[in-house]
This record gives C-alpha cells, sequence and structure tokens, in this order.
C-alpha cells in the first residue's frame, strides 16, 4: 500500500493545503497528515486545534489519518515505515525553501523523496499567514479557508483583538 506524508505547520489549514490533501489522497492510498510544531513559527493555534480542525475539514476523505508531532519530519517518516512527502509548491519564492527542505530530508534519511503538487491557480496566493492576517484585523476569509476555520480565527482573534495605539 502506497502511503504519503503531507506535513505542514497548518496555522490554520487553508483550502490551498485541502486542494493539496485532496489530490494527494486521490492519487495514493494512504496519505498521513502531520501536523508539525514548526520552529521558527509562533502559532496561532495549539497543536491539537490544529489537528482537530484537519479531522473535522478533511473528514469527507476516507484514506487520511491525521497525526501531530514535535520533532525531526524524517523521524517521523521512519517511524512510520514512509518514504514519499507531498507538498504543494505555490511559486517560485516557495521553491528555494522547499528544494532546501527536500535535499536535507533526503540528505537525513536516503531514499525519502519529496514530490511537489502545484497549486490551482485559485490558490496561488493564498497562505496561513495572510489569513490570518485578514482575519486579524477584521477582514473576510470567506472562499479562504472552510467555514469551520474561519470561526475558529474569528473566535481567536475576539479573545485577544488587536491593540489600538493612541
Ligand atoms: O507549513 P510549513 O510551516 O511550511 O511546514 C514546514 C514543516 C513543518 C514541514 C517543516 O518545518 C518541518 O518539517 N519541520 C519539522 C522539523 C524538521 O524536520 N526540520 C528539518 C526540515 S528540513
Amino acid at each position: 500500500m502506497a502511503a504519503v506524508l503531507c506535513p505542514g505547520s497548518f496555522d490554520p489549514p487553508t483550502n490551498g493545503h485541502i486542494d493539496v490533501i485532496e489530490r494527494a489522497a486521490k492519487h495514493f492510498d494512504q496519505v498521513v497528515v502531520a501536523v508539525i510544531a514548526n520552529p521558527s513559527k509562533e502559532p496561532l493555534f495549539s497543536l491539537d486545534q490544529r489537528k482537530d480542525l484537519l479531522v473535522d475539514v478533511l473528514s469527507h476523505l476516507d484514506n487520511i489519518e491525521i497525526a501531530s508531532f514535535d520533532g525531526l519530519l524524517v523521524d517521523f517518516a521512519r517511524t512510520r515505515g514512509i518514504s514519499v512527502i507531498v507538498k504543494g509548491l505555490r511559486a517560485v519564492s516557495d521553491f528555494e525553501y522547499e528544494l532546501q527542505m527536500a535535499q536535507m530530508n533526503s540528505a537525513l534519511l536516503p531514499g525519502l523523496d519529496t514530490m511537489f503538487v502545484t497549486a490551482k491557480p485559485n490558490w496561488a496566493f493564498l497562505s496561513s499567514s495572510l489569513v490570518k492576517q485578514v482575519a486579524r484585523y477584521g477582514g473576510a476569509v470567506d472562499g479562504l479557508v472552510p467555514p469551520l476555520v474561519g470561526k475558529a480565527l474569528e473566535e481567536a482573534y475576539r479573545v485577544s483583538p488587536p491593540t489600538e495605539h493612541t
């Protein structure tokens, strides 16, 4: 059975992430979506919150498992016996960093390959960071994230609204 890994911060999951995961789920038998603590990012949502959101927004797929971990991706892949990572590529600007990660992962665990899925043009501008910025200042995120994620963003920023400078 061909299982692949779709790793990411997913803080929060966007329609772009969902599109990539749906396409991976169409081509492979099993997709393990791994929500990872990225030490270079300060997340809005906890690992458990992100995992719960993904479980809900991917509930229409039956060959998906959602997992979360804090550590090296290669260790997770090794433990699960997975040798293919699937990631989305939006633009040339993603390429340099993604290439670097793919090569580092393959150096750390020879035989671990990364395959890229190109983003659909309608999601090419979309990122979790931009979505958070829009939501933080009260902008509409409908159509960019699933409604449940929109509600979670609204709730997160209601609890901790932007401060006003006088
Ligand atoms: O959604 P992101 O933030 O672009 O995903 C990046 C992520 C989480 C996949 C990457 O930072 C990662 O794999 N982190 C786990 C730690 C690790 O293995 N670091 C070395 C990667 S080369």
